[in-house]
């Protein structure tokens, strides 16, 4: 522990000193500013306790307050789940939240500042634990995004690999030196130690706390996944398959949305071959996200306020808004609200192809995967789907459903792979979907039924029949479109053109209100009423698709870390639990049982959308339409909820997705996707 009272003292000297992160990158401050903000402007780099500062500045104001609360409040009227969200299911029982009581809450609520209310507000929306409702205020959320210099990794190490603990991942230092290379020296200096030898180290404490219980923590807070195991999987450092490259995710331990309350994490460690145990104070830095700001105002001037892009708009207004591009003559489609940073599979809100996708709070940084850990060049694909041969096993790295290439060139991508992968001698397939928070639906109902030939599982529907939430603005706005209220056809969310029957018997009729009769059901006990069952709106598919199985479903494998979301959950889904395929997730903790998939929905889509068909349909004025946001703010819902596999009367969303196999992670294996691929080929069919 000598280590520790050293370095203590190296840190008081410090302090002392007045030496602070902030300082490194500009002058000498020789007065204190009494605007926080203007003090960490300019610079990529502060520490959280400056940032802090800086947010806390702002004042709280009610009018924002009721504004967010009634934005949010009324565009969940359109989100499916609230009321299953109450009190879902065994196993999700962390899932439990009245959020329209929270939020009335919230709006009789008192706070110190505007960010205190925003805590509040992004606590509530993440305790719904579910993707495709998150709530992000691009005023706080991911401004900057805090680090450490020590991703973690959960190993079974020692001793016939049995024994399963916490390490800094072996690449930290690879990783951190290149990604924060400007900075790296500067941080270095302020830890007051090197971080290269704490590579591979085993971490014994975390704020003098069992790893397990930092965990724990972060998994009852990140919101996202409704499955335990995932929360406490995304933990941890992982990799994902990106457009452009194979990427790094530092995982919540090493990387944060808004900054933590203390500029440091305190770590008792085993350095790697070594019996040494030194305790060391590890600093945060957060870097920016966004352009350079002079002071608080200059700040609030260019994030907190709603963009062009924040609420809706009419689509048949004229002049045309300047967010509405008009493709040819006829499709006009709305530009994502939400910067690329954080919607993992970016895609246009195409009114066309409709997506399903999890969004994340924590800003996505395209920190590169090490070299040498990364595969080498792939056999097929593009974007976020490449192919490799590994021998008979042919593996497709699926890191999303829809980055990197149009719509139409997914089909082509994934049938133009697989058949390479067969001609060039592939038996058995591997899909990793590591990390997929999915993208387009029907690409992930063409990958099912694709691989599992033409079936009753597959033909009509090789996805789940859906329904979606009514409420009378819902009705309202179908009504409308139904009965000729809108110049053109085939625009809008709401229109019937595009929805079928769920008995296969076509599209509904163009005069269709098809929200109408409701569908009552009591939910928890609640009064709530969603619109008749839809069927598939996917086939016949753009590309065509094989007559038969392409592989036996026993030669596929799945695997990914938990983190598989809205279209990926469509396709893991499907195969798992129609065609029996494997299922593995890698690197949970030992004995808890791994979920391979969660955030499920059916179709995703947010406050901006379902405004401008509110618009569109000259409702605003109804007193269920959401106002405007008035700050720079996002809400997503899911839109259509899928109906299960195991109970068909109940959505798929918080059924069991227990992976067969939990395959530990070792030293030789973690973040490592070719010899996790090898490892994976061992275990499910070990005589190729
Ligand atoms: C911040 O980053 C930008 C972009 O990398 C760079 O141009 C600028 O010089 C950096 N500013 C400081 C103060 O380091
Ligand atoms: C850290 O490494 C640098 C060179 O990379 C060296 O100059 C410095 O002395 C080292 N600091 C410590 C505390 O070991
Ligand atoms: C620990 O030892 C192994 C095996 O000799 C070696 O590959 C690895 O690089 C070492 N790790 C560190 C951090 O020294
Ligand atoms: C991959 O997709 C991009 C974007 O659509 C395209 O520009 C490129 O030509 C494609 N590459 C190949 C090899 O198909
Ligand atoms: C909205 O829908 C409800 C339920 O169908 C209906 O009672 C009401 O008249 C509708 N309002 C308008 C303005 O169409
Ligand atoms: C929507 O409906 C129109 C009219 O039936 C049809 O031409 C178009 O292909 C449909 N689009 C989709 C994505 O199904
Ligand atoms: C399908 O369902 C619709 C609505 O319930 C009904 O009108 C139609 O007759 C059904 N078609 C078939 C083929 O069963």
């Amino acid at each position: 522990m000598a280590g520790f009272s050293l370095f203590r003292t190296v840190v008081a000297a410090l302090a002392l000193a007045g030496f602070s992160l902030a300082d490194l990158g500009g002058e000498l401050q020789t007065r204190q500013s009494a605007d926080p903000c203007a003090a960490i402007a300019g610079q990529n780099y502060t520490v959280p306790s400056k940032l802090l500062a800086c947010l806390n500045s702002f004042t709280f104001d009610t009018t924002l307050r009721d504004n967010i609360v009634d934005v949010v409040s009324k565009s969940l009227n359109f989100h499916t789940s609230t009321n299953y969200q109450r009190n879902a299911p065994f196993p999700f029982v962390d899932v439990h939240v009245d959020v329209q009581g929270e939020l009335a809450r919230i709006k009789g609520s008192t706070y110190q500042s505007d960010y205190e209310l925003h805590k509040d507000v992004s606590s509530q929306l993440k305790r719904l634990f579910d993707g495709h409702c998150t709530y992000i205020n691009y005023c706080y959320d991911s401004l900057f995004v805090s680090y450490l210099p020590f991703p973690l990794v959960n190993l079974n190490h020692g001793p016939g690999n049995l024994l399963q603990s916490a390490f800094i991942a072996p690449e930290a230092f690879d990783v951190v030196s290149k990604e924060f290379a400007p900075y790296i020296d500067q941080w270095q200096q302020l830890a007051g130690f090197n971080f290269t030898k704490y590579s591979g180290a085993k971490v014994l404490l975390i704020d003098d706390t069992l790893p397990l219980i930092q965990i724990e923590k972060n998994a009852q807070v990140i919101g996202g996944y409704q499955g335990h195991s995932t929360r406490q999987n995304s933990f941890f450092s992982s990799y994902i398959r990106a457009a452009n490259e194979w990427s790094y995710r530092m995982g919540d331990f090493a990387a944060r949305s808004l900054p933590p309350t203390k500029d440091y994490v305190k770590m008792t460690v085993v350095l790697a071959n070594s019996t040494k145990i030194e305790t060391i104070k590890v600093p945060f830095i957060s870097r920016t996200t966004v352009s350079a700001f002079t002071s608080g105002a200059d700040l609030w001037d260019k994030n907190c306020k709603a963009k062009s892009t924040t609420n809706g708009v009419d689509y048949f207004a004229a002049p045309a808004p300047s967010n509405v591009a008009r493709d040819g003559d006829t499709a006009i489609e709305l530009v994502d609200p939400s910067p690329p940073k954080f919607a993992e599979p970016i895609a246009p809100q195409d009114r066309k192809h409709p997506i399903s996708s999890f969004i994340d709070v924590t800003a996505l940084t395209d920190i590169t995967l090490p070299p040498g850990l990364s595969p080498p060049e792939p056999i097929s694909g593009n974007g976020t789907a490449r192919f490799y041969l590994q021998g008979k096993v042919g593996v497709l790295a699926l890191g999303s459903f829809s980055t990197g290439a149009g719509y139409e060139a997914w089909f082509n991508i994934l049938n133009d792979g697989l058949n390479t992968l067969k001609t060039q001698g592939a038996t058995h397939l591997i899909v990793d979907v590591t990390n997929n928070g999915g993208g387009y639906i029907c690409v992930a109902n063409y990958l099912h039924r694709f691989l599992a030939g033409p079936k009753s599982t597959t033909v009509p529907q090789a996805g789940f029949d859906t329904e979606a939430r009514y409420n009378t603005l819902a009705s309202n706005i179908t009504q409308v479109i139904a009965s000729g209220g809108v110049p053109e056809r085939e625009v809008l969310l709401y229109d019937p053109v595009n929805w079928s029957y769920a008995n296969s018997s076509g599209k509904f009729p163009e005069n269709l209100n098809w929200l109408e009769p409701p569908v009552k059901k009591v939910i928890n006990g609640q009064q709530d009423a969603f619109s008749q069952r839809l069927g598939d709106e996917c086939q016949p598919f753009p590309v065509s698709v094989p007559d038969a199985p392409f592989f036996p479903p026993e030669n596929i494998g799945i695997v990914n870390n938990g983190r598989c979301a809205s279209s990926c959950s469509i396709f893991t889904i499907t195969m798992a639990k129609l065609e029996g395929v494997k299922t593995a997730v890698v690197g949970g903790i030992t004995l808890i049982p791994q979920q391979y998939s969660g955030t499920v929905g059916g179709q995703s889509t947010s406050f901006t959308v379902i405004d401008s068909e509110i618009k569109s349909t000259k409702l605003k004025s109804n007193a269920l339409a959401p106002p405007d946001f008035i700050g720079n703010a996002y809400q997503g819902i899911t839109w259509r909820l899928g109906f299960g596999f195991d109970d068909k009367t109940k959505p798929e969303e918080w059924q069991n997705h227990m992976a067969k196999d939990s395959v530990p992670l070792t030293l030789a294996t973690v973040n490592r996707p070719e010899a996790i691929w090898k490892e994976l080929t061992h275990r499910w069919w070990p005589n190729l």
